[in-house]
């Protein structure tokens, strides 16, 4: 039996929205939706030590009051946007979890396609972007027992109708000067996202696929693709990376398989030293 949890009547319309586009396909057992919440990451998690939780489950909340981002930053989440987590058990290896990673990016970026027509680009490992802007971010928890993991609590932030300018003021964390952030609102323009249809065919995916995630051959296939799409956008997106205190513009010139790349140091030319990033533990800055 499906269970749900709303704050009040219009978040219980979206779920049941939800619910009944789907026809039953949908494998999430569970629904919950909150108007605030400090982190959406960090209710799914507490759930998960509840022994009487279903897999997979879905955390949604209209705002969140200290949203975590990659690399312990900030992820400023008003009004309007999509802020979600789902957690699903798993079988899969550690190694085998950036492929998780690369299909939810190819998820939400087809999720934004089918709405507003355009295609973002993926920056390395996991940024989607609109025109070089940030719209969507993926950030990945993991719980593991004796070295595997046993549970994978998905992040997704989509800026999608939140107010650009007020989402803007709101990052703290302006080290990077410009803050080069965008809503599929303002790309769209104006018009807005119905973020029931984008959190359902996010569902209505993740439904269909995570299971082939178990495939050698889909894995393999899941990064070709990565690297083609990561690629395609490198002439016009620009790196910087951050080794311990090291920070340095690079690009990036091979994709592994594990999701690291080998990036050419641009700040040591004429020596181009080429250096192994990895991509859970040293990512980007910008
Ligand atoms: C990134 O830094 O790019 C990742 C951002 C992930 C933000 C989402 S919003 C929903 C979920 N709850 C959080 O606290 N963070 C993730």
């Amino acid at each position: 039996m499906i269970k749900i949890q709303c704050s009040n009547i219009q978040k219980l319309e979206f779920v049941y929205n939800i619910l009944n586009k789907s026809n039953g396909e949908l494998i999430f057992q569970e629904f919950y939706f909150f108007d605030s919440l400090v982190s959406t990451q960090d209710y799914a998690y507490k759930l998960s030590k509840n022994p009487d939780t279903c897999y997979p489950y879905l955390v949604l909340s209209e705002i969140q009051t200290k949203g975590r981002g990659r690399r312990g930053s900030n992820w400023v989440s008003p009004k309007g946007g999509v802020w979600m987590s789902m957690v699903f058990e798993t079988d899969l290896e550690a190694n085998d979890l950036f492929s998780m990673l690369i299909l939810t990016a190819f998820i939400i970026s087809d999720a934004i396609e089918s709405h507003i027509h355009m295609t973002p680009q993926i920056k390395w490992p996991n940024d989607l972007l609109i025109d070089g802007s940030k719209v969507a971010g993926i950030l990945m928890d993991t719980e593991i027992e004796y070295g595997k993991p046993t549970k994978v609590t998905l992040g997704i932030g989509i800026n999608s109708n939140n107010d650009l300018v007020v989402t803007k003021n709101k990052i703290w964390d302006k080290t990077a000067g410009e803050i080069k952030i965008t809503t599929l609102k303002s790309v769209n323009g104006g018009s807005e996202i119905n973020n029931s249809e984008l959190v359902y065919f996010i569902l209505y995916k993740f439904s269909e696929l995570i299971h082939k995630l178990n495939q050698k051959l889909y894995r393999n296939e899941l990064r070709h693709t990565y690297r083609r799409r990561i690629e395609e956008s490198l002439s016009d997106l620009s790196y910087k990376f951050r080794i311990n205190d090291y920070e340095f513009k690079g690009e990036i010139v091979r994709v592994n398989d594990d999701g690291s790349v080998l990036v050419k140091d641009l700040e040591q030319l004429p020596n181009n030293k080429i250096v192994r990033i990895d991509s859970v533990f040293h990512s980007p800055l910008s």
